[in-house]
């Protein structure tokens, strides 16, 4: 199921804006990717270059005229998300998260409970953090011992990395020395993240040779290699069943 959930354990840390970059970092690979915000905020499409008072079509509804900025389909899953039947919809398998299409889903840092019925049926789920004391105290919520004991599913990005700044600097050695390979991309902290949602453009075309754009065009290798990883896991995982079920 190629469903790759981003969450934060709080809010600020640049998840909506690294879920994005996911979405247009995959889709440049040639994947076909939908980005699903499953937040109130509606952030998303910013880092899109859309203006907030674009609406985004919802997951659930009949589109004609797609909704897509270079090649990614957006998508609103607010709505679906807290219909009282979404969890059994997700079980069930009745939502589009089958076939060939990545979606990348960002979801609020305060709607945990959204988060953990998406993270059993996705591929990846791709925490944001930043090098601060705060985003460091909601560590024992996320239980990186536990996370790092699933079957290789939750990994970190390092976001709004500043090394001229003592604290960021020893941050990031810790996470890294906790993290180990769990901690998959580190992105520095770039002005142009925030001048590209200001000028309504995404920041491959605001700021090409941007630090934050070669480090998240970085994060897009990694959690593609280990889609690609999971799903020839997957495969091997069903190829037993399925020769047992043509010998039945
Ligand atoms: N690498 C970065 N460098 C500079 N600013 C960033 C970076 N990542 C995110 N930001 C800024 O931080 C703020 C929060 O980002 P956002 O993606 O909305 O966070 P979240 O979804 O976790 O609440 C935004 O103003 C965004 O532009
Ligand atoms: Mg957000």
């Amino acid at each position: 199921m190629p469903l790759i959930v981003c969450h934060s354990p709080k809010g600020g840390e640049g998840n909506s804006f690294v879920a994005a970059g996911l979405a247009q970092g995959l889709s440049l690979l040639g994947r076909d990717v939908v980005a699903l915000d499953m937040t109130a905020a509606d952030g998303l499409k910013s880092y899109f270059g859309l203006a907030p008072d674009q609406s985004l079509p919802d997951l659930e509804e009949e589109v004609i005229d797609q909704l897509t900025v270079g090649g990614v389909g957006l998508r609103s899953g607010w709505r679906a998300a807290h219909q009282p039947d979404f969890a059994e919809a997700l079980r069930a398998g009745d939502l589009p998260f089958d076939g060939e299409t990545v979606f990348v889903a960002d979801v609020a840092s305060t709607d945990t409970g959204l988060a953990q019925v998406l993270r059993r049926r996705a591929r990846l789920h791709v925490c944001t953090l930043t090098p601060t004391a705060m985003s460091l105290a909601q560590l024992p919520r996320i239980n990186p011992a536990r996370a790092l004991g699933e079957p290789e599913r939750t990994t970190f990005v390092l976001n709004q990395l500043d090394e001229t700044r003592r604290f960021a600097r020893h941050a990031a050695l810790f996470l890294r020395e906790l993290l180990g390979d769990k901690l998959i991309a580190q992105i520095h902290r770039d002005e142009a993240v925030n001048e590209a949602v200001g000028m309504l453009q995404t920041l491959a075309r605001y700021a090409p040779a941007s630090a934050a754009l070669a480090d998240m065009e970085r994060l897009v290798i990694a959690v593609d290699g280990l889609c690609a990883g999971e799903a020839a896991d997957e495969t091997v995982r069903a190829a037993p069943r399925a020769a047992k079920n043509e010998a039945a």
